[in-house]
């Protein structure tokens, strides 16, 4: 019983999920840009039906609904993991010494990922409410395409950033909330390879380089889609 309790609970143990977690949901990020993107797709050229048959396959598919509920179990154990460090490392070190000049050792970004972490949480359950609940549960319009019945997610999410006020608001929201993804994941990345033990002095440089690029280039990408909406759409 001990040894269960060791693989979830020790910090070591702790901080191999936070990065196991971590990297999954970086893969989901990918593939959730990849889906997104073909909303920047012009509506002349089907981007509405395209779109809607493409969250169709993504609710109803075995396959992804299962990696659904990873993406979903992987979001709690690494905001429980990350809560439940962050607490034991302030036990660790309840004094502040007054040599300690934590910025000349380490970046900024580093020392607040926690507070980094909850804006992102945040924002995803913003988010969730926003859409996903939506095209759960609804209300959302439906339609036909080749007799098949479509949930209208595009329209609903195209409205969402589109509107003048509350559109724009959401618009600054999500761009914001992707600056601080970035700042997330450029430590975020690298710190889950070396807490995996990836930390080979040969590799480490490549594995700094390629995560200071993801945690640029994917939440930039992520931001575009409602700049694009609400500016030039
Ligand atoms: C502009 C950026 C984004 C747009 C337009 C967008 C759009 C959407 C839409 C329309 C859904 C509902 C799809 C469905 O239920 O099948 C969804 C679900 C979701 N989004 Fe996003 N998203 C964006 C960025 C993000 C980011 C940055 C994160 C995480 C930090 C995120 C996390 C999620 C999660 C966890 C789900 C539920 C996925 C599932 O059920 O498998 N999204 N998103």
């Amino acid at each position: 019983m001990s040894q269960v309790a060791g693989l979830f609970n020790s910090s070591l143990a702790r901080k191999y999920w936070m990065a196991l977690t971590g990297l999954f949901l970086c893969l989901f990020l990918v593939g959730h840009l990849a889906g997104n993107l073909q909303l920047l797709l012009p509506l002349e050229d089907g981007a509405k039906d395209q779109f809607n048959l493409y969250a169709k396959f993504m609710t109803t598919n075995p396959v992804v609904k299962i990696l659904s509920y990873l993406t979903y179990i992987s979001i709690l154990l690494h905001v429980v993991d990350g809560i439940v460090l962050t607490i034991r490392n302030r036990k660790a070190r309840p004094q502040k010494y007054a040599y300690n000049k934590p910025g000349a050792n380490s970046a900024w970004n580093s020392r607040f990922m926690g507070f980094l972490g909850t804006v992102i949480l945040v924002f995803i359950v913003l988010h969730l409410n926003a859409f996903w609940a939506k095209m759960h549960w609804g209300p959302i319009d439906t339609y036909m395409i080749d007799g098949e019945e479509v949930k209208d997610l595009y329209t609903l999410t195209i409205a969402s950033f589109q509107d003048a006020s509350a559109g724009l608001g959401m618009t600054i929201v999500y761009v914001i909330s992707m600056i601080v993804l970035g700042f997330h994941l450029v430590h975020g990345f690298q710190s889950a390879f070396r807490s995996m033990g990836w930390n080979h002095p040969k590799y480490m440089p490549i594995v700094m380089t390629v995560g200071k690029l993801f945690g640029i280039i994917i939440p930039a990408l992520f931001a575009l889609i409602p700049i694009y909406i609400h500016f030039i759409l």
